[in-house]
């Protein structure tokens, strides 16, 4: 896909790098449909040290591994229910090109502030054409994303467009800060 013009983990990688100007190294994230792990290698790229892959298909997990830049491989779906994994594990979640049609449900969010500590982030970068067009994420997703926030569960740090996402068609990035 990075052939075809596909900038989303660059553009993923650069504002989680942004996010941390100091101690990328220290700084524990979880790669949700993290695919072939172009997302991870980019991260690596930046100084980041312990990033987690996670993807339901066990064949993208395998390339992933062949890239070198993971520690953990979790092989699951993120779709809504409690992984097997402990409340405020990671500094960050990033998830790129997760939210496609038939991909992670809107219910996936509320996990996303279970694994994310106090003071981590949630960095989310996608084409906003599938949030206005898929029926899961229509007048749905980003509702939630709101609803969370007026819990007072997390702050939004920046949620805009950026050009050039794929090819000539915009991107939408989602940085928001878990309280
Ligand atoms: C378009 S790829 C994005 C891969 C990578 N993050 C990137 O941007 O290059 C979408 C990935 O989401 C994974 N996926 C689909 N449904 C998922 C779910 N419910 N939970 C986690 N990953 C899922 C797919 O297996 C696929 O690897």
């Amino acid at each position: 896909m990075s052939e075809d013009g596909y900038k989303g983990p660059a553009i993923t990688a650069d504002v989680t790098r942004d996010l941390y100007p100091n101690g990328r190294e220290n700084v524990y994230i979880l790669d949700v449909a993290a695919g072939t792990g172009m997302v991870g290698e980019r991260l690596i790229k930046h100084g980041f040290v312990k990033v987690d892959a996670l993807d339901p298909s066990q064949g993208m997990l395998d390339e992933a591994r062949e890239k070198g830049v993971y520690q953990k491989f979790i092989c699951a779906y993120f779709d809504g229910k409690e992984q097997n994994i402990p409340p405020d594990t990671y500094d960050a979640v990033v998830i790129c090109g997760g939210c496609t049609n038939m991909h992670l449900p809107c219910d996936c969010l509320r996990e996303v502030v279970r694994l994310v500590k106090p003071g981590g982030y949630f960095v989310m970068a996608t084409r906003p054409f599938h949030l206005t067009t898929v029926d899961e994420y229509k007048g749905r997703f980003e509702n939630l994303i709101d609803q969370i926030e007026s819990e007072g569960k997390w702050t939004k740090i920046r949620k805009d467009t950026v050009p050039g996402y794929h090819g000539e068609h915009e991107g939408i990035v989602f940085v928001y800060k878990i309280n």
